[in-house]
């Protein structure tokens, strides 16, 4: 008995029976990949912010807002955002979002139309919709921080 447990094989098959109630419970599987991963990482968000942002600057129902902006910095910070709000192994070095859009008097129906254009932007580089959905999701909490209820 003490002899079989040193035989490779009888090694092999208590490992296999140690493993088993982990592969049905699926503890032992492949990670399944990140948002940041399934946005193609910081290159695929770099394309992806640069077309929304030249979006936006073309789309009438928002494109005065953006009139005075540095458009380098706010394509840099998005980038790092998105990237940190994707799981990405970003920093974001940005202000906050509530203290940023206050004074500017964004409306529901404008932080609407720039997650329009996101989506048109992600399109063109064939971001699969269910990527696109999750993006999407995460980025809708901040709708509270950065709309003022017009009164
Ligand atoms: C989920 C939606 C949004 C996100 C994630 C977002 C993100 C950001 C970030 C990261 C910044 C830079 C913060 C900083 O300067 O420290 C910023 C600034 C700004 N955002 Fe947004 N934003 C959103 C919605 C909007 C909307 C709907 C508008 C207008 C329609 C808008 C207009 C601006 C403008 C004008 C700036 C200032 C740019 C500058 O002059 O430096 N944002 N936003």
């Amino acid at each position: 008995m003490m002899l079989n447990l040193l035989r490779p094989n009888t090694w092999r098959t208590g490992l296999f029976c140690l493993m088993l109630p982990l592969l049905a419970t699926g503890s032992v599987q492949a990670q399944s990949p990140t948002l940041f991963q399934q946005l193609g990482q910081e290159q695929g968000i770099s394309l992806v912010v640069d077309e929304l942002l030249r979006l936006a600057l073309q789309d009438q129902r928002i494109s005065a807002t953006f009139k005075d902006s540095n458009m380098r910095r706010l394509a840099k910070l998005l980038k790092e955002q998105i990237c940190v709000v994707s799981d990405g192994p970003c920093n974001y070095t940005g202000d906050d979002m509530k203290v940023v859009h206050e004074s500017m008097g964004i409306s529901s129906a404008q932080f609407n139309a720039l997650a329009e254009d996101l989506q048109i932007a992600m399109d063109k580089f064939n971001v699969p919709s269910t990527t696109q959905n999750r993006l999407i999701a995460r980025l809708a909490p901040m709708k509270r921080d950065i709309v003022r209820a017009k009164k």
